[in-house]
Formats: C-alpha cells, sequence, structure tokens
C-alpha cells in the first residue's frame, strides 16, 4: 500500500497539479493532507476543490482554522493583521469556511509494524513551530499522544508539516519526518554563500510511505520517500494583483520565510543568530 502526505498548499494551483499529477503517476492508493490549504497564494478554491476530491484524509491547519473563524473569536491585534484575516476570510464561500473549520486536528494508523501519527505541527497545537535544529527533547514531545490525538499511546513515526522545510530524523528508535510543504516550500536556514541551486528549493514537495497498511507486526518492510516535484512557478504567479501577492512571490521565488524578524525567537532559544547564517 502506498500513502502519500501533502501538506501546505496554500493556494498553490501549479504546484498542487504537479504533486497530484506525480503522486497518481506512482500509483498511490491514498491521499493524505496535513492541512494550510489556504492562505498566501491566488487559486483559493481551485485548490480547496483539488483537495477535497482527491484527499483520503484532510486535517485542519492553523490556516484553515484562523481564516474560518470568526473574527470576533480572534485575538487579533495589529492592524495588518485584521486586514489580511478580512481579505482571506471574504474570499471563501459559506461552504468552504464550514468545510475548514470541520476538519479534524490529527490522524493515525499502522503501517509494517509502526504506529504513524500525523497533525500539522504538535500533538497539542496546530501553529508551533518545531525544527530540525530543535533540542532533541522537544522533538520528543512530537511522539507523545495529547487530547486531541486519536489514541493515547506513543507514536514510532510522526509526521507532520507547518515549518515548510522537508526532513527526516531518527531519536529514540523513532522516526520525525516533515513533509515539506506543496505550495510554499523554504529553507529557513540561508546563505548566499552556502546555498546550493535556488531551483532546488522552488519545487513542491511531499512524502510517501509503502508498506503493509494497519499491520502491526515488523513482517514486510516500510519504505519513506521524500519527493521534490518541480512546477511552473511563472505560470502561478502570473495572476491579477492582490493584497498578498508580493510577499508570497518573494517566498516562493526566493525559497524563503517573508519575516526572519518575527521567527527569530525560535532560533534565538537554540543559540543560532538569524543574521549570521
Ligand atoms: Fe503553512
Amino acid at each position: 500500500m502506498k500513502i502519500a502526505i501533502i501538506s501546505d498548499i496554500h493556494s498553490n494551483l501549479q504546484a498542487l497539479q504537479a504533486t497530484i499529477a506525480d503522486i497518481r503517476k506512482r500509483k498511490v492508493d491514498k491521499i493524505i493532507c496535513l492541512g494550510d490549504i489556504i492562505a498566501k497564494g491566488y487559486h483559493v478554491h481551485e485548490c480547496i476543490n483539488i483537495i477535497r476530491k482527491e484527499c483520503d484524509v484532510i486535517l485542519k491547519g492553523n490556516c484553515d482554522r484562523h481564516f474560518s473563524e470568526e473574527l470576533k473569536e480572534l485575538n487579533l491585534k495589529r492592524e495588518e493583521q485584521v486586514y489580511r484575516w478580512k481579505q482571506v476570510n471574504k474570499t471563501l464561500t459559506e461552504d468552504e469556511k464550514i468545510f475548514l473549520s470541520q476538519l479534524p486536528f490529527s490522524h493515525e494508523f499502522y503501517m509494517s509494524g509502526s504506529l504513524i501519527r500525523v497533525f500539522h505541527a504538535t500533538p497539542e497545537r496546530d501553529n508551533i513551530a518545531i525544527i530540525n535544529q530543535d533540542l532533541i527533547e522537544d522533538k520528543y514531545k512530537m511522539f507523545l499522544p495529547s487530547n486531541k490525538t486519536e489514541s493515547q499511546n506513543i507514536a514510532d513515526i510522526v509526521i507532520y508539516g507547518h515549518i515548510h522545510h522537508q526532513y527526516m530524523d531518527k531519536l529514540y528508535n523513532k522516526t520525525l519526518i516533515n513533509s515539506g510543504s506543496v505550495g510554499n516550500s523554504f529553507c529557513l536556514i540561508r546563505n548566499p554563500k552556502k546555498d546550493s541551486d535556488i531551483r532546488e528549493i522552488r519545487q513542491a514537495s511531499y512524502c510517501l510511505l509503502e508498506g503493509k497498511y494497519e499491520d502491526k507486526e515488523y513482517s514486510e518492510p516500510l519504505s519513506i520517500q521524500l519527493i521534490r516535484v518541480p512546477y511552473n512557478l511563472e505560470k502561478e504567479l502570473d495572476v491579477d494583483e492582490y493584497f498578498e501577492k508580493d510577499q508570497f512571490k518573494y517566498e516562493v521565488e526566493n525559497g524563503t520565510y517573508r519575516n526572519m524578524e518575527k521567527i527569530k525567537d525560535n532560533f534565538e532559544r537554540l543559540g543560532i543568530d538569524i543574521k549570521k547564517f
């Protein structure tokens, strides 16, 4: 059985279409989406429709939750945040808002012996960023259950999204995987003197599992692939002006986050100075 894990589409239609085509070519049986279908990119409705049609399991990302909630329920302080919320929220239909707001938080299944748990960001929150440089004990917490997970077992393999940065790590005999982002792929640690070809990061990324589904015995092989798919970025950006176009263009063209200053605390607590990258 082959299961594709996709995440963080962010309304990027060309990236999503190329990813789905690659998944189909590999004769995948199931597709799981880890959320953040919307925000940032232009093709909101098209991406929601494709995800609803193609995916077997769809989880809720922080953007799906945030922009489908009522403004009065949110604690938005800065004017620009309220403006952005209003712009994204008004592009959604009522049906889309209900669909996004009702998505589940997490999902799990066995494959070739391992309990595999998937969620958007962490077992408890959809907007906390665990990065690949994080401390080992913080990474270990990713395998623990919470009141939002389907079971109270400790997972063997965790696959998550949110950070838009694809990687795989091994700790305490467990495997931590970030599937990467389909439509907004970036690498947080960048340095022009050390970076490789920019085209490498400007691709859609996803994860593919192959093994025996719902099998609790370690009797069959398990394969984990991290896949990158080229797509037509120029065509994706050839759209009318909209409020977020410049920032989205900056991120997808450069493969980096729009505001490193805003997330510098994530690095500071690890002793990493982002200005010295
Ligand atoms: Fe995201």
